[in-house]
């Protein structure tokens, strides 16, 4: 356990933190905090922060969320401001300060060869560029004059209300820039860094297609730039977007920026020399107990694992939680598993509700399952995954924070008995919507992000469903980094029988393969409404894939799905859900589409094969499962999985 542990880790700082360097141009510097002002007191002049490694954001989806803030030099009055922006290149040569800030000048402004995407937080109106204010967020392609923009401030998400912020305030800041490329949409959020969650309605959304405008690969990055009047541009963080190595600060305490420095007359000079020289001699006396105390200071600092600075989530204190899940009293238990339990509770001085999961007392397996879901889910932005808010360390337990999603999981809205007439029953829409938003979920996971994400144990059981009913994948106890350097042989066997691919039960190799297969099941059973493996009176039927398989031969698939939902203007829908499930789960890995694919069949945008019934049958026949008994003692060996007596049945 231990050596597995020790190699999970290695791969994740690894695959995180990057060879992604940071460039500094022009103005910009790290200061003593560690923070980066893009400008300094000097006027006319731009900074510029670069990253080294690129993104490639061609056609799929980003998202970027960071804070920053800007110190003007007079009172609510600085210019010119600054950008984050996509760019071609690392950092962007040849640009001018003042109003182009840092980003063009005045022969490229515009220029559609630019390549250049940026969302800029302006602080002075030009009227050339067709500024509304002096106190604006704006999306610029290729040019100063903004595409879309709007006043700077937030939308409250109680009543809805506009509240203006002052970009100028030298107060922190989140901005969170969030694109979908199957939706063609950009949001741009404003909010105070007081608030741990970014509103939910953003500023503005852009409905454009982005992908014209980037190159395959693309570098991110900071601009700024001076006029007249002085500014200190300050970026504090990327919280989530690709890694480099930032200095990361805790979103719990949101930081002070120091004031505009002030001028230093001749008088003040020679004060200050006096001052300086007095502070010399103290120091140089007090150097002593300095030393002292920069060894304990330095003793605590060790305590603190090197992955809790490096992954960022907010942690909260244990009594925090304790209060919030009334002392974790077994009253507030929503489930528990493998891992140890899962409490529901209420934070005080909020009505949002939270999931606290405990990781069981010292147990190490506990102990690797949080790390891993640390690290990923930590960083992961998705309005199909279910939200991380965060951690907390007590003793020898682990604690990882969710969000509350009230309508439970999935699974208990499936295998449905019929005499439970009182139990709500999901519509065919809600079925669709709930197999899209999965879809969505783990095209972002396999696609979308950064790295390839592998869930590893997609099924009902891990489907929970917000408010509105809508599907979002949670946790991700299991997932791991896929890195083609990585052996995925090392590690364990870990999954939940019956969705478990017949590859990775004779390989062990975790692939997004393996996740489109499970996700083929799951779609069967939110049509099927049963179980994948149960009793039937009809023998044939025991086993779902196989009874559908048979139905469809027959020409007769639509039978198979549940009876509450199968009416005449579903057939269409359903039938392709089912087909589409029949493929995705099966055997042969290598006829088992992508996710890309699968979206786009459930989109209507690409067509299943008129043939596909064939392909299917043939290659079941080809593929028999082979299974051994040594890989199954070691799967058995994991705490998720659990045998049924049909199990016999399921390699017929
Ligand atoms: C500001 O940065 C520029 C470029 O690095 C440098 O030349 C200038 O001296 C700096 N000004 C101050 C006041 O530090
Ligand atoms: C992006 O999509 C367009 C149109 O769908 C396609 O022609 C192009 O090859 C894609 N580019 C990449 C890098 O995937
Ligand atoms: C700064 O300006 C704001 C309005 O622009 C004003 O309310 C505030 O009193 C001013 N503060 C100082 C210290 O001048
Ligand atoms: C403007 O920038 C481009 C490159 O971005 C550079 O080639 C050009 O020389 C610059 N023009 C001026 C006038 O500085
Ligand atoms: C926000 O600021 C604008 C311009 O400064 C002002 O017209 C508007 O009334 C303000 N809105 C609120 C809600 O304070």
């Amino acid at each position: 356990m231990q050596i597995i542990l020790l190699l999970f880790f290695t791969l994740s700082l690894s695959t995180y933190h990057s060879n992604g360097k940071l460039i500094l141009e022009g103005s910009a510097s790290f200061d003593t905090s560690g923070f980066t002002i893009l400008t300094n007191t000097t006027k006319h002049s731009y900074g510029q922060l670069f990253s080294t490694e690129p993104v490639y954001y061609k056609n799929s989806s980003f998202h970027f969320h960071f804070h920053f803030g800007i110190v003007p030099e007079h009172n609510h009055s600085g210019s010119h401001g600054m950008t984050f922006v996509l760019s071609p290149t690392i950092g962007l040569p040849g640009v001018s300060s003042d109003q182009y800030l840092g980003l063009f000048n005045e022969t490229n402004n515009g220029k559609a060869s630019n390549h250049v995407i940026a969302i800029e937080l302006d602080i002075h109106k030009d009227d050339e560029f067709g500024d509304i204010d002096d106190n604006h967020v704006g999306v610029n392609i290729n040019g100063l004059r903004s595409v879309i923009s709007a006043p700077a401030g937030y939308y409250d998400d109680k009543d809805g209300r506009f509240h203006n912020l002052s970009l100028v305030s030298g107060k922190v800041m989140r901005l969170s820039v969030v694109y979908s490329q199957p939706d063609k949409q950009l949001d741009v959020t404003l909010s105070p860094a007081e608030f741990t969650d970014p509103p939910l309605k953003p500023l503005f959304t852009l409905n454009r297609d982005l992908s014209p405008y980037l190159l395959k690969k693309m570098y991110y990055g900071f601009t700024a730039s001076t006029g007249s009047i002085g500014a200190l541009h300050y970026m504090l963080t990327t919280m989530t977007g690709p890694e480099v190595d930032y200095p990361m600060f805790d979103v719990s305490v949101v930081p002070t920026l120091p004031p505009y420095p002030k001028k230093v007359s001749d008088k003040t000079r020679t004060i200050l020399a006096v001052c300086l020289t007095l502070a010399v001699i103290v120091a140089f006396v007090t150097s002593g107990f300095g030393f002292v105390f920069y060894l304990r200071h330095k003793k605590v600092k060790e305590v603190i694992e090197e992955w809790e600075i490096q992954y960022g989530p907010h942690k909260f204190a244990y009594k925090e939680l304790f209060n919030a899940t009334k002392g974790f009293k077994e009253k507030q238990i929503l489930g528990s598993g493998g891992f140890g339990q899962v409490y529901r509770g209420t934070l005080s001085g909020s009505d949002g509700e939270i999931a606290v999961k405990r990781t069981s007392h010292g147990s190490s397996q506990g102990k690797r399952e949080f790390l891993a879901e640390i690290s990923t889910i930590g960083r992961l932005r998705h309005p199909n995954l279910v939200r991380l808010l965060g951690y907390c360390r007590h003793k020898d337990d682990l604690f990882l924070v969710y969000d509350f999603m009230p309508n439970g999981s999935l699974d208990k809205y499936l295998n449905r008995s019929d005499t439970d007439e009182n139990q709500e029953r999901l519509s065919w829409e809600q079925r669709f919507k709930i197999i899209r938003d999965i879809a969505s979920a783990l095209l972002y996971l396999h696609q979308e992000w950064v790295q390839v994400i592998i869930h590893r144990d997609i099924k009902p059981a891990n489907v929970l469903l917000d408010h509105e009913m809508n599907a979002r994948l949670g946790d991700f106890g299991l997932a791991k980094l896929y890195d083609p350097g990585f052996d995925p042989q090392t590690t364990k066997v870990a999954g939940t029988f019956g969705y478990i691919a017949p590859e990775f039960l004779r390989t062990g190799r975790a692939t997004t393969s393996t996740d489109v297969y499970a996700f083929g099941l799951v779609m069967l059973e939110v049509v099927c409404g049963r179980r994948l493996i149960e009793r039937r009176e009809a023998k044939n039927e025991d086993v779902l894939v196989d009874w559908i398989l048979e139905l469809w031969e027959e020409w007769k698939i639509f039978d198979a799905s549940e009876e509450s939902i199968r009416q005449e203007q579903n057939r269409g829908e359903i039938e392709l859900v089912l087909k589409l499930g029949v493929l995705c789960s099966h055997q042969a890995e290598s006829i088992r589409p992508d996710m890309s694919a699968v979206m786009r069949i459930l989109n209507g945008v690409l067509q299943l094969p008129e043939n596909l019934l064939d392909v299917v049958r043939a290659e079941r026949l080809r593929e028999r499962p082979k299974i051994s008994m040594e890989v199954l003692l070691d799967v058995n060996s994991t705490s998720t999985l659990s045998f049924t007596h049909s199990f016999a049945s399921h390699g017929r």
